[in-house]
């Protein structure tokens, strides 16, 4: 028996001439500075997104869990004040906390379009046509782009809801953060709204253990972005040369991962003509991830040019979701 694929239109604004040119620049920039760095999105090919969704299932990583949680509970609350006909989502990875959302739109009987929004466009088109598969009466228009840069691109039609999920929030340094949220505000219209998940700040006990699990998946991602380097532009890293340190920054209220050079040693990135030098012990950050405060992040969204509508925080006061609106 012939079981047919549902298509999904996937648009890619992630060429391969574009990627190469986002990670040459990228690498060239964090790797000859000092102290040396390198951007969280290149953590994310088929690889990096496998290992991520391996993180959300460990006892350590809460945040995934719960935000599922405020999903169970206020998805139709949410879909009902949204009413939107669009669901747009960064990030979205392999969407599997959207489907709730996605329920909840459905059945409040306006949800006509689903946009994930992704750079890892292997995981994007397989969560596509999943959920093409899932909701036949929704049209799934995939879109793989870099939400740092084509957030004008993205579809404008219908009232939207535009989700941001998993923190991932976090992931953009302050001032970062402020242009992106303003940059969306300025893609939204009146009615539009403005779904974003966001950690909290909390003991710093769990919140290293929850970038540092026993059983060393999130090291295993954390080195992913050597193998990606590796591969896209000829590099020789030996990624089990470098040890996986997650530390809490109270001064700003984030966890940074690093990645710590056990030996001295030169790294040549060949599609650069680049040799980079690291000294044993040297640590290269590779991803922030920013814990809020509810006030703050209100104020945050306010700056930008949002209305907080609604809020909801789990009840271990973990993880918050707030719908604000343009
Ligand atoms: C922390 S994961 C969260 C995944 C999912 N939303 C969740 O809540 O479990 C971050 C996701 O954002 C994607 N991503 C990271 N940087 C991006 C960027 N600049 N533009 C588009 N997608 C990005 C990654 O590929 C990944 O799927």
């Amino acid at each position: 028996m012939f079981v047919s694929q549902p298509t999904v239109h996937v648009i890619n604004h992630l060429d391969r001439d574009y990627l190469r040119q986002a990670l040459e620049h990228d690498v060239r920039t964090g790797l000859t500075s000092s102290p040396k760095w390198l951007p969280p999105k290149w953590f994310y090919d088929a690889a990096g997104s496998e290992l991520f969704s391996r993180i959300t299932r460990l006892p350590e990583y809460y945040p995934t869990r719960r935000e599922l949680a405020i999903l169970r509970t206020s998805a139709a609350e949410l879909a009902a004040a949204g009413g939107a006909d669009t669901l747009v989502e960064l990030g979205s990875g392999t969407s599997e906390k959207t489907v709730l959302l996605l329920e909840a739109l459905a059945a409040a009987g306006t949800l006509r379009t689903y946009t994930p929004v992704d750079v890892d466009a292997v995981t994007l088109a397989a969560a596509a046509r999943r959920l093409a598969g899932r909701f036949p009466e929704v049209a799934v228009r995939a879109v793989c782009a870099d939400f740092e840069r084509h957030l004008a691109l993205l579809p404008r039609t219908g009232r939207r809801m535009v989700a941001f999920l998993g923190g991932t929030i976090g992931n953009l340094e302050p001032a970062t953060r402020e242009v992106f949220m303003k940059e969306l505000r300025a893609t939204l219209r009146p009615g539009d709204t403005f779904l974003l998940g966001a950690d909290l700040v909390k003991d710093t006990g769990r919140l290293v253990a929850a970038y540092d699990d026993a059983a060393g998946v999130t090291a295993a991602f954390n080195r992913n972005v050597l193998r990606v380097i590796n591969r896209e532009l000829e590099a020789d890293f030996e990624p089990e040369a470098f040890a996986h340190v997650a530390l809490y920054d109270a001064r700003h209220d984030w966890i940074e991962m690093r990645l710590r050079a056990r030996r001295d040693m030169r790294v040549r990135i060949g599609g650069l003509g680049l040799a980079v030098d690291f000294v044993q012990g040297e640590e290269m950050r590779t991803e922030i991830s920013a814990k809020f405060r509810p006030e703050g992040l209100r104020q945050e969204l306010v700056a930008a040019g949002f209305e907080v509508r609604r809020r909801y925080t789990d009840p271990a006061g973990d993880f918050t979701l707030v719908l604000a609106e343009a």
